[in-house]
């Protein structure tokens, strides 16, 4: 068996059993390794834009016998990832923004029952602001690792626009409505960073307006308050 990150195992909860799995910016490939290991997808392809964390990637697959589950292919983004026909797609450890160019490129995120399973770095503000327009939040998750906490998007293409709160692009409104010990961790966090920028603002003698709204729409968030 093989042991992963909480993070790249969380991503991986939300791949249907019996998937065909695309792992975009794959690396080391663990992910789809170890989601054959465990006998939950029928095939996978991993896949990223430079060679050398394919040969790596290549050597794992190798290791774990699971050359003829698992295909390899250097690409950028989900360029030329119909061939290989995923119904589930995960795109983890990039920044946001990168991740919506990804999906931005590809008409393929558009085919019906595509699941896109998404793990940004950075910018989730700017990524949830790119998904607004298309894509409907199925789940979202936190993970606590190193000392970090991650999001983890569960979207699918409906070609719905919407338009989410600061509060809803910042923290996503699947967590905010699965709450939990981790979501309050994650508001608690963004309060403080955004009290340190108002602190900051005043002494600077900038217009607050904007952003003392922001944190008393944080603020609501927390329960019990
Ligand atoms: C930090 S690693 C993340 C590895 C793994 N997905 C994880 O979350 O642990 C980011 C990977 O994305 C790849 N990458 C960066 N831009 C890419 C793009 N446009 N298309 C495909 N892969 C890309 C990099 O080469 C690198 O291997």
């Amino acid at each position: 068996m093989l042991k992963i990150s909480k993070r790249l195992c969380t991503a991986a909860s939300y791949v249907r059993n019996g998937a065909v799995v695309a792992d975009i910016g794959t690396d080391h490939a663990y992910l789809p390794i170890y989601l054959a290991l465990e006998n939950r997808i029928t095939r996978g392809v991993a896949s990223d834009i430079n060679e050398g964390p394919i040969s790596k990637a290549r050597e794992n697959i190798h290791k774990y016998g699971l050359e003829n589950i698992i295909d390899t292919c250097v690409s950028n983004g989900l360029d030329g990832i119909e061939k290989y026909e995923p119904t589930d797609i995960v795109i983890c450890g990039m920044g946001g923004e990168l991740i919506a160019q990804i999906i931005e490129n590809s008409s393929y995120v558009k085919k019906q029952g595509v699941r896109l399973i998404l793990q940004p770095m950075t910018t989730i503000r700017e990524l949830r602001e790119y998904l607004q327009s298309g894509f409907s939040t199925i789940d979202e998750n936190i993970v606590h690792e190193d000392n970090k906490l991650y999001q983890i998007i569960y979207v699918e293409y409906d070609g719905i626009s919407r338009e989410y709160s600061d509060a809803e692009l910042e923290l996503g409104i699947k967590n905010i409505e699965n709450g939990g010990e981790l979501f309050e961790k994650l508001l608690c966090s963004l309060i403080s960073k955004k009290q340190k920028k108002l602190d900051g603002m005043k002494l600077g003698g900038y217009d607050t307006t904007e952003i003392e709204k922001e944190i008393n729409e944080f603020k609501m968030l927390k329960r019990g308050e």
